[in-house]
């Protein structure tokens, strides 16, 4: 397969070393600043020596390189510094991945695409209306990665393995995202019946400020070891038809009583994108945030210049 991968920075970057590792084929970067993706592949196709895996990574500041992709992953645009919410990247970012996604429709027509660039809800609603894919061809990452923080919580509480730990996390990728206690299980067992309530509500609020959290102790930039393990689940996904149920920033038309807005919900992952959305059973309170999480990413879209 060929997947390229917009953005050469820190999200970018590791997401195609561990690709790289994987050998899934060939892999294009591509940045605006020149050099960056050029230095970072030489990088890259020597580690590849020392490492032992034989992909091909190439750097480039011409979207005519990224012709004929299978799979594309968006990283390009700004990051949070701290005290900004995602909600403060709109202008900026939504301006930038207009631009991306016009390449990518014009060179990888028959691409998959998935986008991180952050708000994540409203620039996957960006990239699917510049490349003017169908929308099960287009989706964001953000559930997995926010699951992987409530996992990880959940492993220190419990002092056992995260290895063992399948949580969900719905809904808007910022303050209005909705972990579900309900869907999280450790080995099969629902995580009410092994944390008291209380302990719960404390590492959902953790959750939800997770990457916050990470923007405070850096002072500049934002998290991208987890977002990239996260971003190559779902290209793993995708490149092996494997069909595996994941959460995803996906395009709603009725699901969760939403039409014409992304927000994050278990999908089914293959190779034609997004097979299908699954609709969970929902407690009242976490509807409520949902409602609330969907009108901010409505507000974020009527703001946009597309
Ligand atoms: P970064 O600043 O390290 O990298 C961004 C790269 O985009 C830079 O190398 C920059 O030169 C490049 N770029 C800017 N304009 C461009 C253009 N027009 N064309 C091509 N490249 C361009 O930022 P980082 O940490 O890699 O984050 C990237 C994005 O991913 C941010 O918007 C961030 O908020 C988002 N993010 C989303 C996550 C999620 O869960 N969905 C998790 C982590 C980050």
């Amino acid at each position: 397969a060929k997947i390229s991968v917009i953005g050469a920075g820190f999200v970018g970057s590791t997401t195609v070393q561990r690709l790289a590792e994987l050998e899934p084929g060939e892999i294009v970067m591509t940045d605006i600043v020149e050099g960056l993706p050029q230095g970072k592949a030489l990088d890259l196709m020597q580690a590849g020596a020392i490492n032992g895996y034989d992909t091909r990574v190439t750097g480039t500041n011409d979207y005519a390189d990224i012709a004929d992709s299978d799979l594309v992953i968006i990283t390009a645009g700004i990051a949070r510094k701290p005290g900004m919410s995602r909600e403060d990247l709109i202008k900026t970012n939504s301006k930038i991945i207009g631009e991306v996604a016009k390449n990518v429709a014009k060179y990888a027509p028959d691409s998959i695409v998935i986008n991180v660039t952050n708000p994540l809800d409203i620039i996957t609603y960006v990239a699917l209306k510049s490349t003017g894919f169908e929308p099960k061809k287009v989706f964001g990452m953000s559930g997995i990665l926010d699951a992987g923080r409530f996992a990880s919580f959940i492993a220190e509480e419990l002092k056992c393995s995260k290895k063992d730990i399948e949580a969900m996390v719905i809904g808007g990728h910022g303050d209005l995202m909705v972990p579900l206690p309900q869907y999280t299980t450790v080995s099969g067992i629902p995580l009410p019946e092994l944390l008291p309530e209380k302990t719960i509500d404390r590492l959902v609020e953790r959750t939800v400020n997770g990457g916050a959290e990470i923007v405070e102790l850096l002072k500049q930039g934002s998290a991208f070891y987890a977002p990239s393990a996260a971003i190559v689940r779902m290209a793993e996904a995708v490149l092996k038809n494997s069909k595996r149920i994941l959460p995803a920033s996906a395009y709603l038309e009725g699901q969760y009583g939403q039409k014409g807005i992304y927000f994050g919900v278990p999908v089914k992952l293959g190779a034609n994108g997004v097979e299908e959305i699954l609709e969970l059973k929902l407690e009242e309170n976490q509807c409520e945030i949902l409602r609330k999480s969907a009108e901010t990413i409505r507000r974020g879209i009527s703001q946009l210049e597309i």
